[in-house]
């Protein structure tokens, strides 16, 4: 063992050992601390649940940081629940199946994915780590992942996209002032964005305590930062910069109704996405508004406590959709499994949020790719044990919903 690797394994040991309680509604997803420190190597990894002890242990000076990206609502059953949930399907195994070669690429509006992973969008992410978005786009370069900005990204636009090298998709908070959500997707648009995603399931007003209670054992000043003590995206996110943001009071406008999401169909030229649709009811009507694409998604569980894990929303989604635009999903994904599961279900494809972000705060780029390959790795191996050489025959025979789920 050289010296430099058993000196950071003790640093993470002592970093873990000294974590103040955050007082998680839930346990972490991750190994033991032990257990975890024995990977202190991105590529060390057994899986990705690993890196958010990881990522706890990188973040142990900026507890709050680490609860903003920890926390669910209320008691955070949803987030335990969104992956708890993949537990409710058995997959079917097909044998005397060639898989000698296995194909996991997708198309998504006309771009060919290599895995069907992509990197959702998770605001704020110099709080994770001093390269934030710049080093999850270099990850997503390298893997050539694609990659949905939040629209409280902590780094510019131009910025993640040079890092990127390719097109991204934007997410949207519509905000309550037209002018500067017709602003922010002119700018997304100019910047050759190919696809808007409006984000339609994060209602302004939601009780975080999992971030409340982190805050609490955070003794830093939060004003060395957070100008004015504001942690108020309108006035540190780059997507606001040079906008009058003035009228603004809600991220996501509360009276936000279909003919809304007419007025922005109108607006927006690329295609436009609605993220945060859990229900087939909302999927059908979001078709007919002229919706390109659904996310089936939660918002991780942060926003509202439901308990109806995405998984299990996707299917009367897929079958209210029809088939006339690609669903995708997000929430909860942690195995190449869970990816397999909701490709079966009818997912085109398969979002991940917190391990980015864990990959991200624990080793940076580095921490990001090796967080796709995990699942990229777990998902090639799922696909030749189930006999499914393509994407293409992960098809709903490939799963049962367990008889007493
Ligand atoms: C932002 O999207 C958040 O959930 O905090």
């Amino acid at each position: 063992m050289s010296q430099s690797w058993s000196a950071s394994r003790r640093a993470l040991l002592g970093g873990i050992a000294a974590l103040p309680a955050l007082g998680l509604s839930r346990p972490l997803f991750g190994a033991a601390a032990a257990e975890v420190a024995a990977s202190a190597d991105a590529k060390a990894a057994l899986n990705v649940m690993e890196f958010e002890a990881l990522a706890r242990a990188a973040l142990a000076d900026k507890p709050a940081h680490f609860g903003y990206i920890a926390t669910g609502a209320d008691d955070d059953r949803t987030v335990a629940i969104n992956h708890d949930a993949f537990a409710h399907y058995e997959i079917r195994s097909r044998r005397f199946v060639d898989v000698s070669h296995v194909d996991m690429s997708v198309q998504v509006f006309g771009t060919r994915w290599p895995t069907p992973v992509y990197l959702s969008a998770v605001s704020s992410q110099r709080a994770f780590h001093p390269e934030g978005e710049a080093a999850t786009a270099r990850a997503a370069a390298s893997r050539s992942a694609q990659l949905m900005l939040s629209n409280v990204a902590s780094t510019a636009q131009a910025d993640v996209i040079k890092a990127r090298g390719a097109p991204i998709w934007q997410q949207l908070y519509a905000t309550n002032d037209w002018k500067v959500t017709e602003a922010l997707v002119k700018r997304a648009e100019q910047l050759g964005c190919p696809a808007i995603a409006l984000t339609v399931d994060n209602m302004p007003g939601r009780n975080n305590e999992t971030l409340l209670r982190a805050m609490k054992a955070d003794t830093r000043v939060c004003t060395t930062c957070h100008a004015n003590n504001s942690h108020d995206p309108l006035h540190k996110a780059p997507a606001y910069a040079g906008l009058d943001v003035s009228r603004v009071t809600e991220l996501s406008p509360t009276d936000m109704s279909w003919a809304f999401l007419d007025k922005l169909r109108r607006l927006v030229k690329v295609k436009l996405i609605v993220k945060g649709i859990v229900t087939g009811e909302d999927a059908a009507l979001a078709c007919e508004h002229g919706v390109d694409g659904i996310v089936v998604s939660n918002h991780g569980g942060r926003d509202e406590e439901t308990l109806r894990a995405t998984i299990d929303c996707l299917p009367e989604v897929v079958a209210a959709v029809k088939g006339r635009v690609p669903v995708f999903i997000d929430g909860g994904v942690r195995r190449g499994t869970d990816v397999f599961k909701a490709l079966a279900l009818g997912a085109t494809g398969v979002g991940i949020g917190r391990p980015q972000v864990w990959g991200l705060a624990a080793f940076g780029q580095a921490g990001v790719e090796s967080v796709l390959d995990i699942y990229a790795r777990e998902l090639k191996q799922i696909m030749r044990q189930a006999g499914t050489p393509d994407i293409r025959a992960i098809d709903a025979s490939r799963v049962v919903r367990k008889a007493y789920a």
